[in-house]
């Protein structure tokens, strides 16, 4: 046997994958019994692996032969599928995406957080186009100036010509993008990253880029791209707009208009978000809330549709771009503006829970990491109702089952497929005291 971490000389043998498992690899056992991990494995695929990863408890095909496809496998719609990191589940079709989905939602909460008697499977909600749904798209430029996504498992870039999943206005803003950046040989190099946001109101598009060397300044060709590329479309360094206003709109349910300057977080995929915000409003009415309070709350997403509503509320967000971009909106729908609160959500919770206040209904919306910091003061504000939304189902299952021992039940849980061929789900959970 080889030591772990190196690679193994001999194959695994043949693997049937039995199934995804979060991450959104596939999974199954080798000859020895052993568990095997297979990258870019999908259920039913018989594998033959040629290099393997010996992990001492399990094993890593790094790569491998397909023996014979899995029921599900179908051709991808994009050239790229094999190479780019960014869609791993294009082979995969889509019923069978949703359905392993809920299944990576249901499992993670019943592993991780210790919940029984769920629904099987899990309801995961899908609305919109499965291809051009992103409306924004976040990409990664190397020294020598080459823009893409990560290889598969690497830190190697795919300099995509063409991204199916991605809203036509974005995709034609990458080719703008690499036909400046080819007229200003060495100015997109001083760049690491960038995203190109596209919205149906406001700026069109935004190309929104972050310098190698933040707070270093940028060389005359850089600036000249810089320009260059603004005739074309709203752009931004670094949250600093270049020419003209880079904030961009888009409406909500209840009638409101979500605004974003380029540093403000916005879900990727309008439809689907739509359709999430739809749940979490019609969830506080049929619940009797009258007041909430949304933790990490962005521009607003939840808390001004809950506005509009008629709930009274407060939103907690980090982002000064963000909160400042929401009492705009605030203010130009005719609801009280002052309710967004800038800050760290730990710290803000815990302020507002010595001031005395409650809320009958706590949103929260963390980062993927999930909510840990702030889980003791939200069962110190003790709402009577949770509604957790989350992009990571094995941190909210974490994170369900520390409110789970402070007190709460489990009401109801639903996926949203908000990223269509990836193994990427978003989740609402409702929690009662
Ligand atoms: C997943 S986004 C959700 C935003 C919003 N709910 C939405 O749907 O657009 C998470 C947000 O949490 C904010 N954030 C991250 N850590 C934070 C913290 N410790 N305190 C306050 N906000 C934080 C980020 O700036 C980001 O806007």
């Amino acid at each position: 046997m080889a030591d772990a971490g190196t690679t193994a000389d001999s194959a695994a043998g043949e693997v049937r994958v039995d199934r995804l498992v979060p991450g959104g690899e596939g999974f199954g056992r080798g000859g020895d019994g052993r568990p095997v991990f297979v990258p870019g494995g999908l259920p039913g695929d018989r594998i033959r692996a040629t290099s393997v990863r010996d992990r001492g408890g399990y094993l890593r095909a790094e790569s491998w032969d397909l023996v014979a496809p899995g029921p599900e496998r179908v051709a991808p719609p994009c050239g790229e599928a094999d190479r780019c990191g960014g869609c791993d589940w294009m082979r995969l079709s889509r019923p069978a995406q949703v359905r392993s989905k809920a299944g990576l939602l249901r499992e993670a909460l019943v592993r991780t957080g210790g919940f029984r008697d769920l629904p099987d499977p899990l309801p995961v909600a899908e609305a919109g186009p499965d291809l051009g749904y992103r409306g924004r798209l976040r990409l990664h430029v190397d020294p020598e100036g080459r823009v893409g996504l990560f290889a598969r498992g690497t830190h190697e870039i795919v300099e995509i010509a063409t991204c199916p999943v991605s809203a036509p206005e974005v995709e034609a803003g990458l080719g703008t993008l690499r036909r400046h950046g080819a007229a200003h040989p060495g100015a997109l190099g001083e760049f690491s990253g960038l995203e190109l946001r596209a919205a149906p109101r406001g700026a069109p598009l935004l190309a929104h880029l972050f310098p190698r060397q933040p707070g270093g300044r940028l060389s005359p060709r850089a600036r000249a791209f810089l320009e260059a590329l603004a005739r074309d479309m709203a752009v931004a360094v670094s949250g600093r707009a270049v020419g003209a206003p880079a904030d961009q709109r888009w409406p909500l349910p209840g009638g409101v208009e979500l605004r974003a300057p380029p540093l403000a977080f916005t879900q990727v995929n309008p439809a689907v978000n739509d359709l999430l915000v739809r749940a979490v409003v019609d969830g506080a009415l049929a619940r009797d809330a009258s007041d909430f309070c949304d933790l990490y709350c962005g521009a607003g997403n939840f808390t001004l549709p809950l506005l509009a509503a008629g709930l009274r509320g407060v939103g907690i967000e980090a982002s000064t771009d963000a909160t400042r971009a929401a009492r705009a909106a605030a203010h130009e729908a005719g609801l009280r503006a002052d309710v967004f609160l800038t800050g760290d959500v730990p710290r803000r919770t815990r302020d507002l829970h010595r001031a005395g206040r409650s809320f009958e209904l706590a949103v929260l919306d963390p980062p993927r990491t999930g909510a840990r910091d702030a889980l003791p003061l939200l069962l110190a504000l003790a709402p009577r109702h949770v509604a957790y939304v989350s992009c990571d189902p094995v941190t909210l299952a974490r994170d369900l089952r520390h409110l789970a021992g402070g007190g709460y039940t489990l009401d109801e849980v639903r996926g949203f497929d908000m990223f269509p061929h990836t193994h990427h789900v978003e989740a609402l959970a409702w929690l009662r005291r």
